[in-house]
């Protein structure tokens, strides 16, 4: 069935992202077409962001044809993010997914959003087996893999720590500037912080937790004891720092040589700079997954589009209704 040439497309809409990508079953990313939802104050409504799904999704399609070079009848498969994620979003882009599918009468293949993200990072990076830290605004996984799966060797027990990074930023008033997320906003200011304040460090086992740091950051906040700068860089190293040291773990225990950062998050100097620092002396190579694929994109759901439909996995439309808390351990990955 395995066919040399052909083009995968694929929808990504887990959250406040809608994406297009086109694929070659080679791995050449020929469109990767992105619209973003801002919300208007607030974190995301997943009920608004799809309406803006919906809005956006026939041009975002054309505007990924248009770049690719393509015509639509020259796709061979078709596959959308599938979960986890927020269910209206999901479900735009499944529906998209869905009728492209029939009407092309091509095959559908529901991905796993988590996986997506590791398999584009190492196709793009050259990376063959790492154990991959993917931290975001909805998700914290520290993954490897191992007989037959992608086991998360260690995760948030509550919330994301982009997420954590965020709310923080809301709670002092700061603002998404110039097109820099917040979590860069902390990141600059973290960069004038000169003094180390203590704040809760959670890991548990492997697992982490950022509330309590969050709380604690939020009532330092209040407080008006320490200037902001000193807060965010305070912030920044306990959380990082609790990141480092799972990843540290998980290399340790399976003696993996390389190390993946991706999500949104992964675009930190400082965090990048604590992995690496730990990657040398474990002498394990280091990448940092770049923005464009590292952010949601619809480019990554394609590219392991393509990785399923070689091995068969197809999703019958009967059986593509949405996931919500698909798990990254569910999957079976023949491919490895
Ligand atoms: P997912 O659906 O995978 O959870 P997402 O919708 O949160 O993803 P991403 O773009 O992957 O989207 O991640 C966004 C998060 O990354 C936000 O929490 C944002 O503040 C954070 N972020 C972006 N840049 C930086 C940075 N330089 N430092 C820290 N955090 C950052
Ligand atoms: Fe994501």
């Amino acid at each position: 069935m395995w066919r040399r040439e052909g083009y995968c497309l694929g929808i990504e809409s887990t959250a406040d992202d809608f994406g297009v990508g086109i694929v070659s079953f080679n791995g050449k990313v020929l469109a990767n077409v992105n619209d973003v939802y801002i919300p208007e104050k607030g974190g995301i409504h997943p009920r608004e962001a799809s309406r803006h799904h919906a809005m956006v999704a026939g041009r975002v399609l054309s505007e990924a044809f248009e770049r690719a070079g393509i015509k639509p009848k020259e796709v061979d498969v078709i596959a959308f993010s599938q979960g986890p994620g927020l269910g209206p979003c999901l479900r735009v882009g499944a529906t998209a997914a869905r009728a492209l599918a029939s009407y092309l009468n091509k095959p559908l293949v529901g991905v796993n959003h988590c996986l997506a993200h590791i398999e584009i990072g190492r196709m793009i990076g050259g990376v063959k087996d790492p154990v991959t830290l993917y931290v975001s605004g909805g998700n914290t996984i520290v993954a490897a893999f191992e007989a037959r799966r992608y086991r998360v060797f260690g995760e948030t027990l509550d919330i994301a720590v982009g997420n954590c990074l965020d709310v923080f930023a809301r709670e002092a008033g700061l603002k998404p500037k110039a097109g820099k997320p917040l979590g860069a906003v902390v990141e600059e200011l973290a960069l004038k912080g000169r003094k180390f304040i203590h704040l809760p460090y959670t890991v548990k086992g492997m697992d982490l937790s950022f509330s309590g740091l969050l709380t604690a950051a939020i009532s330092l906040l209040r407080e008006g004891r320490h200037s902001l700068e000193d807060i965010c860089y305070s912030f920044q190293e306990i959380a990082f720092s609790m990141l480092t040291e799972v990843t540290e773990r998980a290399l340790a225990h399976t003696e993996k040589g390389e190390v993946l950062l991706t999500g949104g998050v992964a675009a930190n100097r400082r965090l990048q700079e604590m992995l690496r620092n730990m990657c040398e002396e474990h002498g394990a190579r280091f990448y940092v997954v770049p923005k464009e694929y590292a952010t949601d994109n619809g480019a990554m759901i394609a590219w392991t589009g393509v990785l399923c439909y070689r091995y068969g996995l197809i999703t019958p439309v009967e059986k593509s209704f949405v996931k919500l808390k698909w798990r990254l351990d569910e999957v079976e990955v023949p491919w490895i």
